[in-house]
């Protein structure tokens, strides 16, 4: 199949959260099975043009009453892959400094921004002469694809198939009214089972309206979805599209995340000589200037400073697990209450508590090969990637059960002598204490237990050539949907 795969950020070049990831490993598979796959995104101001290709130009964008904008256009191969990645260059959207304001405040431009990106992969088709069978958007940032692809577009692009990936329900894109006129797709789209919400414009709603498939990350995360308290409002929305949802779980590249090929680390291991696991701790207890114990329970997070991962549970317990013999580490940034309550956290127990306030890549990859346990109690999950990082480097999780982390997690059972994590149900923070504390004391009062549990992870596999079959059925599906549509 011809698929058009278009996100907002695509690892290695441009990446704030999993989106990232998934949108950098899942058309590398995608190719890999045979099928023939460009990949489209920003040209945000930190990817270096002169190590791209430029392609003949300029396109133009037509942008309703802003008239025609002309983009430059850039490309090179995704790495490690046969596909090709293509960039949007305008400079007055993407030519910021950071990428774009993913969960503090929104660029005030979103919308256009957005808009804009959405309608310029069509003349990036045209002008590279790609006829994609299937259209694949991801989040609320090309949620417009879909009804672009059948209004404003149609011509080239009418017999497309669209498939719309949430990644995560809480952004939705919801803008001024007004931008109806940007879109050019015709303001009869603009009414509550559609782009209206409270007379504004809501992109992902419009995009599950229209897509003619959607999926999202995890099978549990497809039906929290479907309830209020997941939706965020959209719920009722999706449950009416239900029929055309689907719950495909993220896999991992194990070819960057495997203790046995890491090169960030401080020593590679596996599961069948694990010593090096231990050099690892050792060098994380110097880096945060954390007391050198090899005995002591080490834990970590990594993760966004935000409200979906749990860091008000975090801050709730942190100073009544921190009276236990015990360390930890956290990497994160974002809310900015977070990061000075962390940072108060980390000068009053130094040698306890260690802290890194800012986005490293390296730093990640340290943290999951150094700590024994892995803290992740997010509100809520639509998969999370690192406690499935966690688990391959035998780092063992403790997490909420919800979305991904309920279905890539099977809680401890000693007695059956079964289990990968540590889980609770509640998003209480007693619950998050007394869960950390099953975890420490399992590995302190039961050793033998606890290197079992890590020999089970470490044989875990999540990988994308699975998760890609899956996609390849849902494209087939929703070539099949569009065809009937048309008869
Ligand atoms: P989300 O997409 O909701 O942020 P995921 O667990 O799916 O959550 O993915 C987060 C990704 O971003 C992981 O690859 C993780 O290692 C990475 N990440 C998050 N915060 C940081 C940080 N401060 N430094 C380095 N990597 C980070
Ligand atoms: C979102 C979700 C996260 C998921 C990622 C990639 O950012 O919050 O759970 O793993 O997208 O799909």
């Amino acid at each position: 199949l011809n698929i058009l795969f278009v996100a907002s950020e695509v690892a290695p070049f441009a990446k704030t959260g999993g989106l990232a990831d998934v949108a950098g490993a899942l058309p590398r598979a995608l190719s890999e099975m045979g099928h023939n796959v460009v990949v489209v995104m920003p040209r945000y101001y930190a990817i270096d043009k002169t190590k791209l290709t430029h392609i003949e130009g300029p396109l133009g964008v037509s942008m309703g009453f802003m008239g025609e904008l002309w983009a430059g256009v850039y490309s090179t191969k995704l790495p490690n892959s046969n596909a090709m990645i293509y960039f949007i260059d305008y400079e007055e959207y993407f030519g910021r400094g950071g990428l774009y304001d993913h969960y503090g405040e929104a660029y005030m431009d979103n919308d256009n921004r957005f808009i804009f990106f959405s309608k310029s992969v069509f003349g990036l088709c045209k002008m590279i002469d790609f006829k994609p069978d299937v259209i694949h958007a991801n989040d609320w940032h090309t949620a417009a694809i879909p009804l672009l692809a059948q209004t404003r577009f149609a011509d080239d692009f009418g017999d497309a198939a669209t498939v719309l990936t949430l990644h995560n329900l809480e952004h939705q894109g919801n803008v001024y009214k007004g931008a109806m006129d940007i879109l050019e797709s015709g303001w009869e789209h603009f009414h509550p089972e559609a782009y209206e919400s409270m007379d504004r414009i809501n992109l992902l709603k419009g995009g599950i309206a229209y897509a003619d498939a959607i999926t999202t990350v995890s099978r549990k995360y497809a039906h929290e979805i479907q309830t209020s308290e997941f939706g965020f409002g959209l719920e009722s929305h999706i449950r009416a599209h239900a029929d055309k949802l689907f719950g495909i779980l993220n896999g991992v590249d194990y070819d960057e995340w495997s203790p046995q090929k890491d090169d960030k680390i401080a020593s590679k291991y596996s599961v069948k000589n694990m010593k090096g696991k231990l050099l690892c701790k050792r060098d994380i207890q110097k880096h945060f200037h954390l007391e050198q114990r090899d005995d002591v329970a080490l834990i970590g997070f990594v993760g966004r400073f935000a409200k979906q991962k749990g860091i008000e549970l975090i801050a709730e317990i942190i100073e009544g697990v921190l009276k236990q013999d015990l360390q930890i580490v956290m990497l994160g940034t974002g809310e900015k209450w977070a990061e000075g309550f962390f940072s108060h956290i980390a000068s009053k127990y130094s040698g306890r508590f260690g802290l890194h306030v800012g986005y490293s890549d390296v730093l990640a990859h340290k943290i999951e090969a150094g700590c024994d346990l892995f803290l992740m109690p997010s509100l809520f999950e639509p998969c999370g990637l690192n406690q499935i990082y966690s688990l391959a480097y035998g780092t063992l999780p403790i997490v909420r059960k919800t979305g991904g982390l309920d279905d890539t997690i099977e809680n401890f059972d000693e007695a059956a002598g079964s289990g990968v994590g540590f889980k609770f149900e509640y998003a209480s923070a007693h619950a998050l204490y007394h869960t950390i504390m099953w975890g420490v004391g399992v590995y302190y009062n039961n050793p033998k237990a606890f290197q079992e549990m890590q020999k089970r992870a470490m044989c875990m596999h999540f990988g994308w050539d699975d998760a890609a079959k899956s996609y390849d059925d849902v494209y087939r599906y929703a070539i099949h949907k569009k065809r009937v549509s048309k008869l």
